[in-house]
């Protein structure tokens, strides 16, 4: 059953006073259906949730996990790796470093596609690799680089779309995949370069002592209201060198003024 207003606000009213997350500026209607499956999954009312929280707080954070999507592939959305192959990494190539952020990495595919991109085109020593997101399970995934054999067919498919017309290596040069233990690992020195820690974009705050070349936020931003999402642009648009470039998801853009600032490339955003 779909909870009505006055329950969402009652259940970011309790997450709130019981912790640091702060859902507040999450957009209403995807927030709404994201508590519609909590209340399912758990077969619980909203006042109900409530109250189990309040007396555990692993629970709390159990339902936080949940919330949040975590949706992810790697090379997602093969044409933009295309763009960034192309147009976006030879304005760094000269530069004796190239910081690189993922807000919202999930468990990391993002970030492994990356690295197999900067690795590919001789940039991988140069490249530092930053990433977070809200969720800490999804996190130590991200760590671990290992991820279910089923969804193989996927990566292929994406890298040979990403790849294509190139010639490259195929992409089980920079993974071990074993279909009897049913895994996908990234090969550890992939697994070794990034950066990880755990981060709320609500804060505002660029969690890294670095500017950056890159930052990446994609299908994160589609979650929160206008006002936190151009609240968060600027915050991207501080921690970036001029010349840096945003990514954002493919149903994503940015609005208003902030958008002035930055030269538009489809899902691409340079900064001024
Ligand atoms: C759909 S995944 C996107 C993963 C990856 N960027 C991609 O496009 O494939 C969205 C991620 O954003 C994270 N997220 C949601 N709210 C967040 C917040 N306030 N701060 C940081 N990360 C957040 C979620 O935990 C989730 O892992």
């Amino acid at each position: 059953m779909e909870p009505s207003q006055a329950d969402i606000q009652l259940f970011i009213d309790a997450v709130s006073k019981q912790s640091d997350y702060d859902f507040s500026d999450y957009s209403l209607k995807s927030f709404s259906r994201r508590i519609e499956k909590l209340m399912g999954d758990h077969r619980a009312s909203v006042p109900e949730l409530i109250h189990k929280m309040g007396k555990d707080k692993s629970f709390l954070e159990r339902l936080v996990r949940e919330i949040t999507v975590n949706t992810t592939e790697l090379f997602r959305d093969p044409q933009i790796w295309q763009s960034i192959r192309n147009m976006i990494v030879p304005r760094y190539q000269y530069e004796d470093f190239i910081n690189i952020w993922h807000a919202g990495s999930s468990t990391g595919q993002e970030v492994y596609s990356m690295l197999i991109l900067m690795h590919q085109q001789n940039l991988f020593e140069k490249s530092h690799s930053f990433a977070t997101d809200l969720n800490t399970e999804v996190i130590e995934t991200a760590r671990s680089g290992l991820y279910r054999y089923r969804e193989i067919d996927e990566y292929i498919d994406n890298y040979n779309a990403a790849t294509v017309g190139l010639s490259l290596p195929p992409i089980d040069d920079y993974l071990e995949i074993s279909r009897k233990r049913s895994t996908i690992k990234v090969k550890p020195y992939l697994v070794e370069k990034p950066k990880y820690k755990k981060h709320d974009l609500v804060s505002l705050e660029n969690p890294w002592e670095h500017r950056f070349h890159i930052i990446f936020c994609r299908n994160v931003l589609i979650y929160f209201n206008h006002e936190l999402q151009n609240r968060i642009f600027e915050m991207f648009y501080d921690s970036l060198y001029t010349g840096g470039a945003l990514i954002i998801g493919k149903h994503e853009g940015i609005l208003g003024d902030i958008s002035l600032k930055f030269d538009k490339y489809g899902t691409i955003y340079v900064k001024k």
